[in-house]
């Protein structure tokens, strides 16, 4: 049984097959054909945070392919009415697939040591692996230079930017990360993907003119995540610098397209002519979310067992 903790868990060839249902089903969605692929399966979504895209996008995927979903908030008391060993290999007896939004990384950690069927993780603290796998559909289907596109994220380096980083290592394509001292990754954790990679995919630096400088997608999310709030102020000083806006759009390739994962504070990370102007590819992004989600889930449920013919 396979589970989606980090995308370290998969390994590239993984990456591209789930990749690769997702564009198949992607397709054969807009003329209509919706397989049954999950008929019977029901999948279980456990969330500590609030959600758009991720909760709608696996409810409405495993709808689309024939299946159901129960969504679970706080209410069900997981860890607080009932440890994790008791509440998981219960839960995940009734289920085929669960996706887990908690608040802490360990606890996603924990019920995948005593789940019954494949967890996914939908973000916590430290991961956000299938908002990754969307950004990586997205480059693969805008980029118009796949062998040398960049991508520059501006920002936080939190759980958005490290599943970023980690699939970019991956599948080998440039990422430069440009994040204000204090909120950059350990030096260690860079050295580790690119000595996977094989050889310089990620760059780390403070200086957000440097990072997007040839980038062909300039990338960024809110400067303070879910269950920072009480930081917001300093975080506003210590980002302003790292702000997407025109003048940082025009130090990137001229035909340079933005991501956000969503959802975006105008004016803060982003300023309004950027996401709302045609370089702004959040919305072909966001629906990315279903068509790649579709394929993990798919692989997970069967493929990860047995080739899948969709
Ligand atoms: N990008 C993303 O995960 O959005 P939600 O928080 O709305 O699910
Ligand atoms: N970094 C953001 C991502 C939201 C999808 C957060 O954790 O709130």
């Amino acid at each position: 049984m396979r589970h989606l903790l980090t995308l370290f868990d998969f390994s590239s060839d993984e990456i591209h097959r789930v990749l690769e249902i997702g564009n198949d089903l992607k397709s054969k969605l807009r003329t209509g054909e919706r397989p049954s692929l999950l008929q019977g399966y029901i999948m279980g979504m456990l969330f500590e945070k609030p959600s758009l895209r991720t909760r709608v996008s696996f409810e409405a995927l495993t709808g689309q392919l024939g299946g159901s979903s129960l969504f679970l908030g706080e209410d069900v008391g997981w860890g607080t009415r009932e440890p994790i060993q008791d509440f998981v290999p219960i839960l995940t007896s009734y289920l085929d697939v669960l996706v887990i939004r908690a608040k802490r990384h360990k606890d996603v950690r924990e019920a995948i040591k005593y789940s019954r069927c494949p967890v996914i993780n939908g973000l916590t603290d430290v991961a956000h692996p299938c908002q990754a796998l969307a950004d990586m559909m997205t480059v693969q289907e805008l980029s118009l230079d796949l062998e040398n596109t960049k991508i520059a994220f501006l920002g936080d380096s939190n759980n958005v930017t490290y599943s970023l980083a980690v699939i970019c290592s991956k599948l080998g394509i440039q990422l430069s990360i440009a994040s204000p001292a204090g909120y950059q990754f350990e030096d260690d954790f860079i050295q580790q993907l690119n000595q996977e990679a094989g050889r310089t995919v990620i760059e780390q630096t403070d200086d957000p003119r440097m990072a997007v400088e040839d980038a062909e997608f300039v990338y960024t999310d809110v400067w303070t995540s879910m269950g920072q709030e009480a930081e917001n102020a300093q975080r506003l000083k210590e980002f302003a610098d790292f702000q997407v806006n025109a003048m940082i759009m025009k130090k990137a390739r001229k035909e340079a397209r933005l991501l956000h994962c969503l959802p975006a504070r105008r004016n803060e990370e982003v300023t309004a002519d950027i996401i709302d102007s045609p370089a702004s590819a959040v919305v072909e992004q966001a629906e990315n979310r279903l068509h790649a989600q579709k394929g993990l889930v798919v692989w997970l449920l069967t493929g990860a067992r047995k080739p899948v013919h969709v």
